[in-house]
């Protein structure tokens, strides 16, 4: 059975405050998004499809070009939205199998963690990284707020790997505002969501610290 990757990084990156959106920023000599591929490469994924905005097409290719980067991989063009990015990503997959569907600022996902999501997916259909709160949660705004117990809460990270056949069946649906990631797709479309134990390394790079926290890491 094939394992395909869709990296996603169609993303602007507003809140990094750069002009070049984070997944090409350079991250101890290399771009973030080169870190996120060679970890699916050295992983279990045997097709990469990358998706970027179409407006960064022609820099991606000169970056690997510069950087002497040459792990196979399809560039699909991006959507507006993360949902329609990963839905043009589908379309490139053509054979039954598992998709990980994963966040180009996440260079930090680690081979065994892809690995573990890839078989879990392939045993139950789906399988999603999370880890624990470790900070107190309050809900509502500066003046009103009440507590709510860390324990019931989880941060979800990717790779998030499903069933081809359910994920493409969880894409159809129209887009709704709180599809911000593809458990949430594909728990809408009826099935139970599969959590496993996520890594506190594999850090999404948002705003300017993380990528100075993401070089430590490394
Ligand atoms: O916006 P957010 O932080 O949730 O983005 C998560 C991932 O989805 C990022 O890697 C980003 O590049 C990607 N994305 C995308 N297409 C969009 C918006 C976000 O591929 N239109």
């Amino acid at each position: 059975m094939s394992r395909y990757a869709i990296i996603v990084g169609a993303g602007k990156g507003e809140r990094m405050g750069s002009e070049l959106p984070k997944q090409f920023l350079e991250l101890k000599g290399l771009p973030v998004l080169m870190h996120t591929i060679n970890r699916f490469h050295e992983s279990a994924a045997s097709d990469i499809i990358l998706v970027l905005n179409v407006h960064f097409h022609s820099y991606w290719e000169k970056l690997c070009k510069e950087y002497n980067f040459n792990v196979p991989h399809l560039l699909v063009k991006g959507g507006v939205t993360r949902f329609d990015s990963v839905r043009k990503g589908l379309k490139e997959v053509t054979r039954k199998g598992t998709v990980a569907v994963h966040d180009a600022v996440r260079p930090l996902v680690s081979a065994g963690l892809i690995l573990k999501c890839f078989e879990k997916a392939e045993e139950l259909g789906n399988a999603v990284p999370a880890v624990p709160c470790r900070e107190s949660l309050r809900k509502g705004g500066a003046d009103s707020s009440q507590s709510l117990s860390r324990d019931d809460y989880f941060l979800v990270q990717t790779p998030q790997c499903f069933n081809s056949a359910l994920l493409k069946r969880a894409y159809r649906q129209e887009f709704r505002n709180e599809f911000t990631d593809d458990a949430s797709v594909v728990e809408k479309s009826g099935e139970p969501i599969h959590l496993v134990e996520g890594e506190t390394s594999n850090i999404k790079i948002t705003y300017p610290d993380d990528l100075k926290i993401a070089e430590a890491l490394l």
